[in-house]
């Protein structure tokens, strides 16, 4: 009898200890600008996404590339007069062998909406699509309406 009572309010403590821990976790992302953020698994080295996403940007012409090195790759995107977006793409080998972990981020630089009508999506989505890395072996694709504004509804 005791046994079973000191179960039940274990279970108890745990669940109010979960449900307090992850809200600590998680605090709610603020932010003052369109944004988006994409994470992709690719099953290429990551010197070939690098150079592939390079040359695609360079052949766009609404974008400007800025600095690159071996694990990142900056640049600019211009979607319309006054209205630039700050585009990021940052790699990290897999444990997989021959992976590469993408990270892309789109951010508006001034805020003119926070329904960005899937701009900073198809900033980072055009890019992996121009490039051909989406028809790589093992791609993945992972964003979700938290990480990335409008990329439920948009068609780059
Ligand atoms: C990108 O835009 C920012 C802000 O407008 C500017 O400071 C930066 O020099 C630009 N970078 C490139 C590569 O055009
Ligand atoms: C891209 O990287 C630069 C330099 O680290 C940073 O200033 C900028 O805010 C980043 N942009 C995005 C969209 O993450």
């Amino acid at each position: 009898m005791g046994f079973r009572a000191l179960g039940v309010t274990c279970a108890v403590f745990v669940g109010v200890w979960v449900l307090t821990s992850g809200k600590d976790a998680a605090p709610p992302t603020t932010t003052t600008s369109a944004f988006c953020k994409i994470i992709w698994l690719i099953g290429v080295p990551c010197t070939e996404v690098n150079s592939a996403i390079v040359t695609q940007i360079k052949a766009m012409g609404s974008y400007t590339l800025g600095s690159v090195t071996s694990m990142a790759v900056q640049a600019n995107h211009t979607s319309g007069v006054g209205q630039i977006e700050s585009v990021n793409f940052t790699m990290a080998p897999t444990s997989v062998i021959l992976g590469c972990h993408v990270q892309g981020t789109s951010v508006s630089a001034v805020w003119y909406s926070l329904f960005d009508n899937g701009i900073n999506f198809c900033n980072l989505r055009n890019v992996i699509k121009g490039s051909g890395l989406y028809k790589a072996p093992g791609f993945l694709e992972f964003t979700n309406e938290w990480l990335c504004l409008g990329c439920g509804f948009s068609a780059c």
